[in-house]
């Protein structure tokens, strides 16, 4: 297949002009974390939260494991639950299932970029309410869903395994904001978000020693090779995991272990990179409690429950729409 004589995409030239502007802006080269999760970055994601130092999606498993009932008793009788960034849907059984003894007629509407996650989510869930997949970005997707549901229903949105983390401070700010804007008074927000904790277990969770955090991180280049023709050798690119404990979080780079030149044809240009010189490619903020309930009234909620995994500190909450 010859990638530069046909036309790209929506998303590859979306992909495009990410990437020119972030590998093309003078200091530190940045790609956004959404690209990611492609279909092997899924799949690799799913691997890396089977890690025994990646304890956070097991936190958050464990609290809706143990609590989605309860859950189900702060919310009224939601018909339409809509999640961003759906994933492979494992955790959410649990919701749709305490959600679904009181509403018979669910409809579960999942949003995410990965056709492949949306179909695992569509297998996965089937059996506990309507599955009706929305591929596409989270606000489009939740703007899609939303005209879904019959007036007077109410609705409660997911938004899971501490994604909001992706998003610096005050982006999340903007974006609960305007995902509230999409909800009524009275719907709810369910809310998984990683807290502070020790830099040594941060880092091992995020550099694990078998390398898939690393491998999750490369792909992103060899997606870029795939969708854009470009030729970036993967080999000559290692992962790093620091913690900016000034903004809280952990970020990933690709640190270019020698000098040399990339050439990205379907965004038309070539870049060079320095010996060590790195790609910024996420960022994982870590949260304090305090910090999100005042969060939650900044962006137009009210925090009515919360619960905390012991083992692994991370806040599940229930915030209502005001
Ligand atoms: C999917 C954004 C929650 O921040 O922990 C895991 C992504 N990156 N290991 C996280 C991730 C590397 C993850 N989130």
């Amino acid at each position: 297949m010859s990638t530069q004589a046909s036309a790209l995409s929506k998303i590859e030239s979306a992909l495009a002009s990410d990437v020119r502007e972030g590998l093309l802006r003078p200091g530190q080269k940045e790609l956004p974390s959404t690209w990611l999760y492609d279909d092997l970055g899924s799949a690799l994601f799913e691997a890396i939260t089977c890690l025994p130092e990646y304890g956070l999606t097991r936190a958050e498993e464990r609290i809706l494991q143990s609590h989605s009932e309860a859950i189900a008793a702060e919310v009224w009788h939601p018909s339409l639950v809509v999640e961003l960034g759906s994933g492979g849907g494992r955790k959410t059984s649990h919701i749709l299932r305490a959600i679904g003894l009181h509403q018979p007629a669910l409809l579960y509407c999942p949003i995410d970029v990965s056709a492949a996650a949306l179909r695992a989510c569509e297998r996965e869930l089937a059996q506990f309410a309507e599955v009706r997949p929305v591929e596409a970005s989270y606000l489009e997707g939740l703007a899609i869903a939303s005209r879904w549901r019959s007036p007077g229903q109410e609705m409660m949105v997911l938004f899971l395994g501490s994604t909001i983390g992706n998003f610096d401070r005050a982006r999340a700010v903007d974006f609960l904001t305007v995902v509230g804007s999409q909800m009524s008074t009275g719907d709810s927000l369910l809310l998984g978000a990683d807290l502070v904790k020790p830099v040594e277990r941060l880092l091992l969770a995020y550099d694990d020693p078998t390398g898939v955090t690393a491998a999750f991180n490369r792909n992103l280049l060899g997606r870029i090779n795939k969708e854009l023709g470009a030729d970036f050798d993967l080999r000559l690119f290692e992962h790093e995991a620091r913690y900016n404990s000034e903004a809280q979080r952990v970020e990933m780079h690709l640190r270019a272990k020698v000098a040399h030149t990339v050439s990205i044809p379907s965004a038309e240009f070539a870049v060079s990179f320095d010996q060590g010189e790195t790609i910024w490619t996420e960022s994982c903020h870590k949260y304090r409690i305090e910090e999100l309930d005042q969060m939650a009234r900044t962006c137009g909620f009210r925090p009515a429950a919360r619960w905390v995994d012991a083992d692994w500190p991370f806040a599940e909450m229930l915030w209502i729409r005001c």
